[in-house]
């Protein structure tokens, strides 16, 4: 038996924030962060809801990469408040800290680290609705959470179906303002999640057809998005790709991008983007050897490659693809290059395998690696050398 789960509700496109006053409830609590309170942001959702005739709280304390203490801050909110509705308006972070103040708000005594499949959770309480402004984690459409574990330097991968919000709404003009290094990183995260999304070993009839859309959908519009910010076209596509993208994975999971990711970010505090889009395309370089076949499929199917193409020559069309919009957002190619020293790497690689080595994720990946390969691995991403193991 498998299983494919999703939001209730999608509201999308142009005016999707109007949802937010169709929505039963009474008492809405906003997680959100600092820079959306300055886009006014957080003005416009509190507006819209408080048309509709509910009481609004807000918490505006998330940071990037959030440690376990800002979803503590946010639960002591909320349990003041007492909402029937919370709301998660930002990016990744924002959207995990929300998910996680809700299990917790439910069930105070859970520790976070038990918020894993096989934990019966129930929500009775509170509704989840997620309102993303980057597009990216997709995290609005997914049942996981990432948390910076922070006593132990790692990031904590929850996964759970009640972490998939009841409602996501995607309004493009929430993307309005991004900077260009947000629109890379986070496009990034979307791309490598499509794609190993379509490759990972649970991949299934479901996920498979939202993993070639999205993957097609973020090759088309995430370099026109950079290019011109402005295109709004552009930016409603790459919102709706980026969901689309973390529906896929949710439903049958990530890769080795995000156990290298999830290392290279907790040691080297880089953005979750960026850290994936190093790795995405040595990932599919490792997984050339065995899986060419998934890989060239994907190349074809999303127009990456000509229908002629054998596996291989698609699977390396792909990964070209890959490189020339890094190349075009400037998003690094290797540790070296994103300005990592030699010496600061070797300090930290014993701590970059054994993070990568306890990720949950290899096991999904359609080659799992031996810590023979990691090792090896994270030595030729160091460099910017291309796989040939
Ligand atoms: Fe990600």
């Amino acid at each position: 038996m498998w299983y494919f789960r999703s939001p209730r509700v999608f509201a999308f496109g142009e005016g999707a924030l109007d949802y937010l006053k169709e929505i039963e409830g009474h008492r809405a609590f906003v997680v959100t962060d600092n820079t959306i309170v300055k886009l006014g942001f957080l003005d416009l959702v509190m507006e819209k809801l408080k048309e509709s005739g509910k009481e609004v709280a807000y918490f505006d304390g998330v940071t990037p990469e959030p440690p376990e203490d800002v979803v503590y801050e946010s639960l002591k909110i909320a349990q003041k408040f007492n909402p029937d509705l919370i709301i998660g308006l930002g990016g990744g972070s924002v959207l995990d800290v929300a998910k996680v103040t809700q299990v917790l708000f439910e069930h105070p005594d859970l520790p976070m680290l038990e918020i894993m499949p096989l934990t019966p959770i129930t929500i009775k309480k509170t509704t989840l609705i997620a309102i993303p402004t980057t597009s990216g984690t997709g995290s609005d459409a997914t049942a996981s959470a990432v948390i910076t574990n922070s006593k132990e330097n790692y990031k904590m991968e929850l996964n759970h179906p009640v972490l998939i919000p009841y409602v996501s709404i995607l309004d493009p003009v929430l993307t309005k303002s991004l900077p260009p290094k947000v629109i890379a990183s986070s496009g990034m995260d979307a791309l490598a999640q499509a794609i190993d999304g379509y490759t990972v070993q649970w991949r299934n009839d479901f996920s498979n057809g939202l993993a070639i859309h999205s993957t097609r959908m973020i090759f088309e519009y995430l370099p026109r998005v950079y290019e011109n910010p402005e295109d709004s076209e552009a930016r409603e596509k790459l919102h709706n790709a980026a969901t689309i993208s973390g529906l896929a994975w949710s439903n049958s999971f990530l890769g080795i991008t995000h156990s290298f990711g999830h290392a290279m970010g907790a040691v080297f505090k880089i953005p979750h983007g960026i850290t994936v889009g190093i790795v995405l395309p040595y990932s599919i370089e490792y997984a050339m050897k065995t899986h060419s076949n998934l890989y060239g499929e994907l190349a074809r199917a999303v127009g990456a490659a000509d229908s002629s193409d054998d596996d291989k020559t698609a699977t390396i069309k792909l990964r070209n693809k890959v490189v020339k919009i890094m190349k075009e957002m400037e998003v690094p190619r290797s540790l070296k290059e994103y300005g990592i020293s030699k010496e600061k790497f070797d300090k930290n690689f014993d701590d970059l395998v054994r993070l990568t080595s306890e990720s949950a994720v290899n096991i999904f990946n359609c080659r799992e690696p031996t810590t023979e390969d990691m090792e090896r691995f994270w030595h030729y991403m160091y460099e910017g050398k291309s796989i040939d193991f």
